[in-house]
């Protein structure tokens, strides 16, 4: 009977030791498990009188029944130490300041490019594209550029092959409409062009244009004319006046170079315009004859204009950007100031 008080005294105080499942787990195994102590202690039962064995077996019981007491107690604990472990862990510290989101911007070039691009939807003009990566066909030879003519000169771009070149202008893309398209056609193309002309603070190997194309019955240079003051109203502002100046596009004919009134001196000359009082703003003029004859449009019943821009010139006119590096180096600080 001194052995099981021993027993008793052994195992209150173990039990006080455990501090994990683990723990409790081994003690549990050590005690009740098949070859625990209690189950040892049983084996002596022979050796005893009856009345021993009969006090003795209700002694083990006792025991067994205060084991699993016990273990059925500490289990709570420790889950419930366990739980408070856990929920201090995963505890949210709400007075730290949160992850802002933070929102992107549009681009500038493409905010100019949507805003140019609207006004022309608006005057019922439809958005058509183009490869980048263009044949020497549709990019020289069908504008009336044969291989020869030094207008090649001033538009050298990157060969892919002697015949696949990167678009040095939006002009292919009239070819393409002209020849898939029956007039009347009213279009816009915008899109990316390539030269390979030096970097600097008003080059870059890499720009955008936007082309506009108009071909029906009875276009007259009178229409090209109203088309590009509505445009230069509208996107410079009211009092905005346009001039234009003859030039040479192997594509145009008669072609002009054409300029809005400064908008930083209204006209008066400023160092913008470099004290002319006019900017120059992009090159048109009407689709020259073998132009549509190349695209099987007759040019005695048809005739159409055509124009081209910069929407890196328009951009840096718009906004008074003075270097066009800044489009292309996604400097944060100057990005985020044309939400
Ligand atoms: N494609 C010409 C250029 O890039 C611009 C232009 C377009 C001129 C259409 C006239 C008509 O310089």
């Amino acid at each position: 009977m001194d052995v099981l008080k021993e027993l008793k005294e052994k195992i209150l105080s173990e039990f006080n030791e455990i501090k994990s499942m683990k723990e409790l787990e081994e003690i549990k195994i050590k005690y009740l498990g098949k070859k625990g102590i209690l189950k040892q202690q049983l084996s002596i039962l022979g050796q005893l009188s009856a009345d021993q064995r009969a006090e003795f077996g209700k002694q083990i019981n006792s025991l067994k029944e205060l084991l699993e007491e016990k273990i059925q107690e500490i289990s709570i604990t420790l889950k419930e130490e366990e739980k408070r472990r856990r929920i201090q862990k995963e505890k949210i510290d709400i007075t730290i300041p949160g992850k802002k989101d933070e929102i992107g911007a549009i681009h500038v070039l493409t905010l100019v490019k949507d805003e140019i691009s609207s006004i022309f939807l608006n005057l019922g003009y439809e958005i058509a594209e183009g490869p980048d990566i263009e044949l020497d066909y549709y990019n020289f030879e069908a504008l009336n550029i044969p291989k020869d003519h030094p207008a090649r000169d001033t538009q050298d771009t990157f060969y892919i092959s002697d015949e696949v070149l990167l678009r040095t202008h939006t002009s292919p893309v009239q070819i393409r409409v002209m020849k898939s398209q029956k007039p009347p056609i009213k279009i816009i193309s915008p899109g990316r062009v390539y030269r390979s002309d030096e970097i600097d603070a008003t080059h870059s190997p890499i720009f955008h244009q936007i082309e506009g194309l108009m071909v029906d019955k009875n276009v007259r240079m009178s229409d090209l004319k109203g088309t590009l003051e509505i445009f230069a109203k509208r996107f410079f502002g009211p009092d905005t006046k346009i001039r234009f100046r003859p030039h040479h596009f192997p594509f145009t004919e008669p072609s002009a170079e054409v300029d809005i009134s400064c908008i930083f001196c209204g006209g008066e000359g400023c160092r913008t315009c470099k004290g002319e009082g006019w900017i120059e703003i992009l090159g048109a003029g009407m689709v020259h004859r073998n132009v549509l004859i190349n695209c099987d449009i007759d040019p005695g019943e048809y005739s159409g204009f055509a124009f081209g821009m910069g929407i890196e010139r328009i951009a840096m006119l718009k906004y008074g950007i003075e270097d066009i590096r800044l489009f292309y180096e996604n400097d944060i600080r100057f990005l985020r100031q044309f939400r």
